[in-house]
């Protein structure tokens, strides 16, 4: 029997955590929630912010509250997004050094906790805090999943939908690799309803040169974003909001999560985005698309940057 009354716990009650908490009380991703927050008032004013919802809510939640660790035990999902965000001009790769200590506390305490759900990370570099938090808890890597690409990835589509003057879903446009500077697009992969980019290249409605443009745009969308409002958040927590919602539905949804590698796309040992098919048992299937030389060449590098910066980080 499918549980109906799912628990969520929310580590991080900033604008991100806050925004995807925000979207699943709305969507009714579940009906108890639990913000846990380095500072107890952030996590205390949210969750009074958002019980005020809770009479006009589309579907009913039973709770919404300030919690600590503890509350890990029983809940069916945690979502950790905590650590310092991107300054102006700052690369995620950057922010490794800080963040990781931070992560490092933060599975020690989950895992103490008693709990046996799935974990989705969004902290920054999130590909390196994803393996950082899997070895310290030990838990299955296929219950510890990175936001990986599917923000860098949702940035593409908009971008080659608004080019080709179709909507954003209808394009299936993805970055592999990084949720950062060394993303890699997979034109090789990308279509709008079975019909490759590369028939709209040979129709002269785009050229190899606009994509490229694209790409480096989405790549630096959230640089883009910072300079004007300090942050990113809404699309951040649209994804994971996306991620949690196939997981409690069972959605079997194909998404460009942070995967753990092992010998797939030619690469091991290491969080990368890649396409995953994502169910109420986490990444339930990764999904290994033949990439092109100058492809899996791009991933590799990206790959090796991650790596270098995991190094770093267990320094
Ligand atoms: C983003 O890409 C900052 O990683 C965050 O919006």
């Amino acid at each position: 029997m499918k549980k109906t009354s799912n628990k969520v716990v929310l580590i991080g009650a900033g604008a991100v955590g806050t925004s995807f908490l925000y979207a699943a009380i709305n969507q009714g991703l579940a009906s108890e929630y639990v913000l846990i927050d380095a500072f107890p008032q952030a996590a205390e004013g949210n969750a009074i912010d958002l019980s005020d919802a809770m009479s006009i809510l589309p579907l009913p939640v039973t709770g919404i509250k300030a919690g600590d660790y503890q509350d890990c035990q029983d809940a069916d999902l945690v979502v950790i997004t905590a650590g310092r965000p991107q300054k102006p001009g700052e690369t995620r790769l950057e922010m490794v050094a800080g963040n990781a200590v931070i992560m490092q506390e933060i599975a020690q305490q989950v895992k103490a906790s008693g709990f046996s759900g799935i974990t989705i990370i969004a902290s920054n570099p999130v590909d390196v805090l994803t393996l950082i938090y899997q070895q310290v808890t030990g838990f299955a890597e296929a219950r510890v999943i990175g936001s990986g690409t599917t923000l860098d990835s949702a940035r593409l589509r908009r971008l080659v939908a608004e080019k080709l003057g179709v909507g954003a879903q209808a394009v299936d446009a993805y970055f592999v690799g990084e949720h950062g500077d060394s993303a890699v697009p997979v034109w090789s992969h990308a279509a709008i309803m079975g019909q490759p980019i590369a028939q709209y290249i040979k129709d002269g409605k785009i050229t190899q040169a606009e994509l490229d443009q694209i790409s480096h745009d989405a790549v630096k969308m959230a640089y883009k974003i910072i300079e004007l409002k300090r942050a990113t958040f809404y699309g951040i927590g649209a994804a994971l909001t996306k991620i949690a919602r196939a997981i409690l539905r069972d959605e079997k949804a194909t998404l460009m999560v942070g995967a753990k590698l092992n010998n797939i796309y030619k690469n091991s040992d290491v969080y990368s985005g890649v396409p995953a098919i994502i169910g109420a048992q986490g990444i339930e299937q990764i999904i290994e698309w033949e990439l092109t030389a100058d492809e899996q060449m791009k991933m590799d590098a990206s790959i090796a940057t991650l790596k270098l910066s995991v190094a770093k980080a267990q320094d």
